[in-house]
């Protein structure tokens, strides 16, 4: 996936045409966007290919099975129009690399979560993020998922994969984080959802996000 802007999308709504207008009225401050279970549930599977005429589409189902499980789920991402792929690290390295080779095949990418942004993160993922982050470099992984919410975790994850995995990053806005200082801990992406979809003016809310990105960028 190509960095531009700095931001994506996360489209949790559920209503196919309310996806559609917000796309249409962001896609010039966005260089993606995600879709997870919420709007394809709620629209279906025909809403990847539908929103990748505005922009690429991050497939946000956190697969999460055995690994022939994985390459069914991505198999299809991909026929439908996806360009990348959100996967735990967690049910081990078979199942993380048999996202990665279906991704291949498609030449699309997979994307792993190392830790997630909300506060029940620390129930669990905590003292596993430095593990999952390092096998996302070893089995080929594009990127990870790292929490604004946290930046010093951002700083930490970054430090394991180095510069040549990307590091996509939610929790701005409505779960408390901050573009810049995400930005600034070694995201490359900030991913906002609720604070765009939910405005009266998403595509102003969008355009200030990507300036608060620019003015740590520039
Ligand atoms: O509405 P909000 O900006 O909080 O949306 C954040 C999005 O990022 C949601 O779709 C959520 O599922 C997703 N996400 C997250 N933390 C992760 C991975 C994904 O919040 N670690």
């Amino acid at each position: 996936m190509i960095k531009n802007k700095g931001l994506i999308l996360s489209m949790d709504v559920v209503e196919k045409q309310k996806a559609i207008m917000i796309a249409e009225e962001t896609c010039d401050s966005v260089d993606a966007i995600k879709v997870g279970y919420p709007l394809v549930l709620g629209a279906g599977i025909g809403i990847i290919g539908e929103l990748a005429r505005y922009a690429p589409v991050i497939a946000d189902f956190k697969v999460a099975d055995i690994p022939n499980t994985n390459k069914l789920i991505c198999e299809h991402v991909f026929k439908a129009g996806a360009d990348s792929v959100i996967s735990h690290g967690f049910p081990g390295r078979d199942s993380l690399s048999s996202c990665i080779e279906t991704a291949e095949e498609f030449g699309k990418e997979v994307y792993v979560v190392a830790e997630m942004s909300h506060p029940g993160a620390t129930d669990f993922f905590l003292p596993v993020a430095e593990s999952i982050a390092e096998m996302a470099v070893e089995c080929g992984a594009a990127g990870v998922v790292a929490p604004a919410t946290r930046p010093d975790s951002l700083k930490r994850i970054r430090n394991i994969i180095g510069n040549e995995l990307k590091i996509m990053s939610p929790g701005v806005g409505a779960q408390g984080g901050k573009a810049s200082d995400a930005i600034s801990s070694g995201a490359d992406w900030i991913i906002v959802g609720r604070s765009i979809y939910k405005s009266q003016y998403p595509k102003k809310v969008a355009e200030s996000i990507v300036a608060e990105i620019e003015s740590v960028t520039r």
